[in-house]
């Protein structure tokens, strides 16, 4: 079934180097999509910009999204940025588990830390699971497995449409330029119902039936369409090409058209 509205969200990773381009960026990118209906976009920017872009926002359908956060409230935890923090300044989702943070050591229980704190304080994590590689057997689904199963370990079943899921597959994220190998919509389809298939074992079905599932992994204006008619995700997380004004806000409204026809 179509959803009623998908959500789009631009990782900006460490990008732009500076707050100029960062502003620039944020308002053409709200400019070329005012009119969005049925499309949340969300921005997640490095956390230096968060406030400054936070203040340009306009409509209601753009958010604004932190890439990372700390597990614990507050403390002697030198150079990192907790959730009551970020909520502060009008954060509303924040990207948890990201393959990149992952290969710096983040860990499960770790991943799982984070989810629990951005939950208590009410800002919806984005948490990010996918394989480092296929091959024929079908490991890569026990890998998925393995990462949700803790990432849920201790979360109540009220919470689970909280939280929202982005399958990435590592093997399909782009060097930064956006034109990495994609996985086919067949691929993020057959892993979307995988996911609903292995949080309905641990919740059952009723809890999870609303739970978004976006894909992520080299998403562009040529098939962006396909991922979402076939693929049947509910948005995307788009890393190099919402460094890009035109590109990024062309793929916001083929999400919108798809949704509106
Ligand atoms: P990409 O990045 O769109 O450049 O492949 C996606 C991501 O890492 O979130």
């Amino acid at each position: 079934m179509k959803p009623a509205t998908l959500l789009i969200v631009a990782n900006w990773k460490m990008n732009p180097q500076s707050i100029r381009t960062a502003k620039k960026l944020f308002k053409d990118i709200q400019d070329k999509t005012k009119r969005t209906r049925f499309v949340d976009v969300s921005i997640a920017a490095p956390f230096v910009y968060l406030s400054e872009i936070q203040s340009l926002r306009s409509g209601k359908y753009m958010h604004i999204a932190a890439q990372d956060v700390h597990s614990e409230k507050m403390g002697t935890f030198t150079g990192e940025i907790s959730v009551p923090m970020l909520k502060s300044l009008g954060a509303e989702h924040v990207i948890i588990g990201h393959s990149e943070r992952r290969s710096m050591g983040e860990s499960d229980d770790l991943v799982n830390k984070k989810i629990n704190s951005c939950l208590k304080e009410n800002i919806t994590p984005i948490l990010c699971v996918g394989e480092r590689k296929r091959d024929g057997s079908g490991h890569y689904f026990s890998f998925v497995e393995k990462q949700l199963r803790a990432a849920y370990s201790g979360i109540t079943r009220a919470k689970v449409e909280k939280i929202i899921i982005a399958y990435e597959p590592v093997w399909a994220i782009s060097k930064g330029d956006g034109k990495g190998k994609t996985a086919t919509a067949g691929d993020a389809h057959e892993m979307k119902l995988f996911i609903q298939k292995t949080l309905s074992d641990i919740y059952e079905r009723n809890f999870v039936r609303k739970v978004q599932i976006l894909y992520g992994g080299s998403v562009n204006e040529k098939n962006a369409e396909v991922l979402l008619k076939e693929g049947e995700v509910d948005g995307f997380l788009v890393g190099g090409v919402s460094l890009r004004a035109d590109e990024f806000s062309h793929i916001v409204k083929i999400a919108e058209s798809y949704v509106a026809a």
